[in-house]
């Protein structure tokens, strides 16, 4: 049983992180300044006795993370507070910059010095694009090609660094792009969430340029397991570990499965062409070889369910 603290936990990813945590037993403490974050995102576990506190409030606040890690001696930080948004990297980078690396330096700093091991969040931007079938893997080139993505290179390594030079236990998690449940279906959402939104909306799917570009999808339930796991193990300190389902596809491919008519689909003009990676298939090697971690959910599935979440949450 172990104290965490969970940031970013009322977004999406991180409502799923805290459910696992809650699942597994642990004590969890949430802080999220609700920038892009909902609360009722924690109704499904807010009577949980593992909940121990929901704080709303931000990295950026020195004073609030020194006086929360004076009272609590936490064992783990799941650090997932982030501004995610590529397009609003690009037109403010400041905001970006602020919340993903330097409140990011704000919580290296607590868990130095109380000693707290740090699963810092990253993401599979990171990356310069997939030229071969057997995917990404963590030796892979980086590449800048947006503020969001120069932000996140930046504080992953300050985070490795705090291995390096003190010895923190820090471990780098690289999820590639991830959808499902509580995933926001507005424009800054994902594009499974947009396209199903879309469909059940009857309105046509947009894709951005000319929609050869792949990703390669991860449910959600998988990420959090991913992320969790990594935080219990000792071998992964140290290290940066990716996670993805190992298949990439088009845009135009998955906007066809998810409406099987080309009438309902049309490409519009790429918002960040500059910005673009035009390939990304994760390999996840080392995360099955670290971690024993492998993905569970399928595309098809994972986009069952997610049509499904979004039907019952009359969110069209
Ligand atoms: N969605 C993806 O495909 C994906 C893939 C890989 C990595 N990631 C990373 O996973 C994490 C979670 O992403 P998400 O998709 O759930 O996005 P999200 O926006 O739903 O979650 C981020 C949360 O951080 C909170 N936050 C932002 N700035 C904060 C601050 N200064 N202080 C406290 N809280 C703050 C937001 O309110 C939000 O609840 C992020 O670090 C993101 O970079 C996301």
């Amino acid at each position: 049983m172990m104290k965490v603290l969970l940031t970013g936990g009322a977004g999406f990813i991180g409502r799923w992180v805290g459910k696992r945590l809650l699942e597994d037993g642990h004590s969890v403490w949430i802080v999220d300044n609700l920038s892009n974050g909902r609360k009722e995102n924690l109704d499904e576990f807010r009577q949980h006795e593992g909940l121990k506190a929901f704080i709303e409030g931000s990295i950026l606040d020195e004073a609030l993370l020194s006086t929360l890690f004076e009272e609590v001696k936490f064992d783990v930080c799941y650090h997932l507070g982030a501004s995610i948004n590529v397009q609003d990297s690009i037109d403010d980078p400041r905001t970006t910059f602020e919340n993903d690396t330097v409140g990011t330096f704000h919580i290296l700093e607590q868990c130095r010095k109380h000693q707290v091991k740090v699963v810092f969040m990253s993401t599979c931007m990171v990356y310069d694009r997939c030229t071969d079938q057997t995917g990404i893997n963590e030796l892979h080139p980086t590449k800048p090609a947006s503020p969001y993505a120069g932000a996140k290179i930046g504080a992953e390594n300050l985070v490795l660094s705090y291995y390096f030079a003190y010895g923190l236990p820090t471990v780098v998690v690289r999820p590639f792009n991830t959808y499902g449940p509580y995933q926001k279906t507005g424009g800054e959402g994902g594009v499974v969430a947009i396209f199903l939104k879309n469909k059940l909306a009857g309105k046509p799917l947009s894709i951005y340029g000319d929609g050869t570009q792949t990703r390669d999808l991860l449910y959600v339930e998988d990420c959090a397991k991913f992320v969790v796991e990594t935080g219990y193990s000792d071998a992964a300190n140290g290290h940066v570990i990716n996670a993805g389902l190992g298949r990439d596809i088009s845009i135009n491919d998955l906007a066809m499965l998810i409406v099987n008519n080309e009438s309902q689909i049309r490409h519009v003009e790429h918002i960040h062409p500059q910005s673009e990676i035009q390939k990304l298939l994760c390999n996840s090697e080392k995360a099955h070889k670290l971690i024993g971690w492998s993905p569970a959910v399928s595309l098809e599935e994972g986009i069952r369910r997610t049509e499904d979440w979004i039907r019952s949450t009359n969110l069209i």
